[in-house]
């Protein structure tokens, strides 16, 4: 298995603080935002990664993460996606060479959880798997992917930022896929927003009936916003004793 931490993007919605850095390389307590998503991918075993990082501060990425020994990480790789608002799928599109065939444990670059996904990623086989978490939060649910389920709780399929979500779960950004995942890319089309969706590539998925789903029990929360960048700040925070 190798991993693929997606950190491109301008972004915006944490304007001002990102115009002279890249957001995943902003302070979450005592750690660049990226450490949290790379640990993650250590933690469950995998040591090969490739960032894949796009815009004006793209090469500070090397001053941070440096060749990855610090963190854990065996062999780390860089890619460099063009067009900075392309979308999730479209800077994933870039690690087809990477993988070489194999599976891949996908984790966006703002995505900060102390869960263990080690045994999800030892059973895992083929198809997709992806990590829901659960909130009460209408507002939230709005603001990320929202499954559908049928009564024996399969996703029938996922809902980008739905006006009416049809769920209590977010679909996080963590994904494992097995190499049909850039196969499916390549018939994607840009949506609404001008990008390539990784939720309609999980819904392609879903209708080859290959798309399993699992809950993370634990904390999880991006960092893309002030307010989730706020809390996600606290939480580590908070779990290193401050
Ligand atoms: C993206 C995905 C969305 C997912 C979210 C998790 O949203 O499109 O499905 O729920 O990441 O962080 P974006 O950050 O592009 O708004």
């Amino acid at each position: 298995m190798k991993g693929i931490v997606l950190a491109g993007g301008l972004g915006t919605r944490l304007y001002p603080l990102t115009y002279a850095t890249n957001k995943h390389l902003l302070p979450v307590y005592n750690k660049p935002m990226v450490f949290y998503p790379i640990n993650t991918l250590v933690r469950a075993g995998i040591t090969e990664i490739l960032i894949v990082t796009s815009g004006p501060h793209s090469g500070d990425f090397i001053s941070v993460c440096k060749n990855g020994k610090e963190l854990g990480v065996t062999h780390l790789e860089y890619a460099y996606q063009e067009r900075p608002n392309g979308g999730i799928a479209d800077a994933l599109s870039l690690a087809e060479d990477f993988a070489d065939g194999e599976n891949i444990t996908v984790i966006l670059g703002d995505n900060t959880t102390d869960v263990d996904i080690a045994d999800s990623v030892t059973k895992f086989k083929k198809g997709a798997l992806i990590f829901l978490k659960k909130t009460a939060d209408r507002k939230q649910l709005k603001r990320f992917g929202v499954p559908v389920f049928d009564r024996n709780q399969r996703i029938v399929k996922i809902e980008e930022k739905p006006q009416e979500p049809k769920s209590n779960f977010v679909a996080t950004g963590l994904y494992i896929y097995d190499n049909q995942v850039f196969d499916f890319i390549r018939l994607c089309k840009p949506s609404e927003r001008d990008e390539i969706e990784i939720t309609d590539v999980n819904n392609l998925y879903i209708k080859h009936r290959e798309l399993n789903w699992v809950e993370l029990q634990g904390f999880w929360s991006d960092a893309g916003t002030f307010e989730t960048l706020y809390y996600a700040n606290r939480y580590w925070a908070e779990k290193e004793g401050l």
